[in-house]
């Protein structure tokens, strides 16, 4: 199977190209060798590699400037996936898309399923859904909605809580948003189950298994780090509410996702979030990379 992955120096861009099945014949191509918002590069690369898929990993993520920076953010997250899926069923290849929980307002009180009401709060959501409902219009597509993507590459709140508290005295920490937590790898690992089951289409759910708010991965964050001496000394962690941490744009209160249908479908399980936040620290850690 050819597969061409879009975004692929992002970080879960990186975990797919890691966690690639040794049967694929894998096409990376990151911002630069492909941008997905030109339309006839994307035409050009497709009709040049004619892969049996793509994975597009490649996506604005910057939430809050989506707020100012709209235009762009519905440009990337949405009519270049829509172009996607047209070159995609043009040369018979299936979309695997990758969208989020901030599709969702978060006044839930049960985990999302794939069909939950989805009503954005931001421009970043509300681009993604845009997105979303563009690559379905590809008979082929899978939509897989993920929820604080986590690596050890690039910037997350994993490797942002880190930094801070290296170089902070006190953090400040919102705990009244609740959500899973996703490993880049894990959902890696998913992307590559989809690629491989041509009967999957339609949208998706993956995380870890579990929810914390920010505060409370922020201090799980801490004392894993601190058991693999990856942090020497512990920095104050204050929790505060949404209102006391103003932000340009508004996140969901509520949005861990029930991933129970994907679990069923691939015939896997959610490992706790806890577990995969150790084991990606055991690499860093492995690899001395702080
Ligand atoms: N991160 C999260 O917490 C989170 C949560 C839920 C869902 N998701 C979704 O997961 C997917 C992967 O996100 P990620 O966490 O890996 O984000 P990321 O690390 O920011 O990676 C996104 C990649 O897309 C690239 N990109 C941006 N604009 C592009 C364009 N026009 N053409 C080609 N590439 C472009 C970026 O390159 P540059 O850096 O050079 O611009 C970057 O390498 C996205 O669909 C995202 O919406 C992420």
């Amino acid at each position: 199977m050819r597969a061409l992955i879009t975004g692929s120096g992002g970080q879960l861009g990186l975990e797919l190209i890691e966690a690639a099945p040794s049967t694929i014949e894998l096409i990376p191509l990151d911002h630069t060798a492909l941008d997905i918002a030109d339309e006839g590069a994307v035409r050009r690369s497709v009709a040049e590699h004619t892969p049996d898929v793509i994975i597009n990993a490649a996506a604005y993520t910057d939430v809050d400037r989506a707020e100012r920076e709209w235009d762009a953010a519905w440009s990337i997250n949405g009519d270049a996936v829509g172009n996607l899926a047209l070159r995609a069923t043009e040369v018979g290849a299936r979309l695997i898309h990758v969208s989020t929980d901030f599709v969702f307002d978060g006044t839930a009180t049960e985990p999302y399923r794939p069909d939950s009401e989805s009503n954005p709060l931001s421009e970043y959501g509300a681009s993604k859904l845009e997105g979303e409902a563009q690559a379905l219009e590809s008979a082929a597509a899978i939509v897989v909605r993920a929820s604080r993507v986590f690596s050890s590459h690039g910037d997350n709140f994993v490797t942002g809580m880190l930094r801070q508290m290296l170089e902070q005295d006190e953090l400040t920490v919102v705990d009244d948003q609740v959500g899973s937590p996703t490993w880049a790898q894990g959902l890696a690992e998913v992307l590559w189950r989809c690629a491989e089951r041509a009967d999957l289409a339609g949208i998706w759910h993956w995380s870890d298994g579990g929810s914390c708010t920010w505060y409370q991965w922020a201090r799980t964050i801490q004392q894993q780090a601190l058991d693999r001496g990856l942090l020497e000394r512990i920095v104050p962690i204050r929790a505060v509410s949404t209102a006391e941490y103003p932000t340009a744009a508004a996140r969901p209160a509520f949005s861990v996702l029930d991933s129970s249908a994907t679990c069923t479908a691939l015939a896997i399980q959610q490992v706790p979030w806890e577990d995969t936040l150790g084991t990606m620290l055991d690499q860093m850690a492995d690899s001395a990379s702080l």
